[in-house]
């Protein structure tokens, strides 16, 4: 009888850890998916696939090396940024890139402006760019995180037409690296959410 009471209670312990621990696994690897939070990652790679279009002719001309633009953001593409990725931080760092890429774009558009070069790609890049700015803006705000504060860069005061078509390849450069980059990530951050592929 006492054996029987004991093994009783020895099957009900392990029952409650075993709930305990599915519901461990369940709030610890199968996070809450949030519908509007997938809303915004095919929104924001809807963006980054108009992008993607954009760097590619926002310059004209043959490949340059540039060294001009190191203001540029330096994009972290090592397996360990992906292997320790949470959504918070990568909204994050999208944000702080994206801020970063569209002040490049509209210096870049005026500069252009200011020794007659053509500007049409720039100036139809930076919306989207605006958009996708936007839209990691709202994420942040949804997952209760602080919009982080954007540097400023510091641009050339003085240049020439030719000093601008370089920095224009580098941007460009810049951008469809950003593009890609910023895919993997919200293709991942989907897959970190549970989002529905569609
Ligand atoms: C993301 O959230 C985790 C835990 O919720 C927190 O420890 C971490 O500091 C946050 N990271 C950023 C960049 O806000
Ligand atoms: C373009 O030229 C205007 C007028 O000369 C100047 O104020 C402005 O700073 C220039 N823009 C850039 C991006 O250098
Ligand atoms: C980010 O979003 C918040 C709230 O939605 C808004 O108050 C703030 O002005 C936005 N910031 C930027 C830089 O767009």
């Amino acid at each position: 009888m006492k054996i029987f009471i004991l093994f009783h209670d020895f099957t009900r312990c392990l029952l409650h850890l075993l709930l305990l621990a599915e519901l461990f696994v369940h709030t610890s690897s199968h996070p809450a998916t949030s519908p509007s939070l997938c809303r915004m990652f095919r929104s924001m790679i809807h963006q980054v696939d108009r992008l993607m279009s954009f760097s590619k002719n926002l310059h004209d001309l043959v490949r340059l090396h540039s060294v001009l633009l190191e203001s540029l953001p330096h994009i972290q593409h090592s397996f360990g940024y992906f292997s320790s990725l949470t959504v918070n931080k990568s909204i994050s760092d999208l944000y702080v890139y994206t801020q970063s890429l569209k002040l490049h774009v509209d210096w870049l558009k005026t500069a252009k402006e200011n020794v007659s070069l053509s500007y049409q790609s720039a100036e139809a890049t930076s919306p989207h760019l605006l958009q996708l700015s936007n839209l990691l803006n709202v994420s942040l705000h949804q997952i209760g995180e602080e919009t982080p504060q954007s540097m400023l860069p510091s641009f050339p005061l003085t240049y020439t037409a030719f000093d601008v078509l370089q920095f224009s390849v580098e941007i460009s450069g810049q951008l469809q690296v950003f593009c890609s980059w910023s895919k993997r990530v919200l293709i991942h951050l989907q897959r970190l959410s549970h989002c529905p592929k569609h």
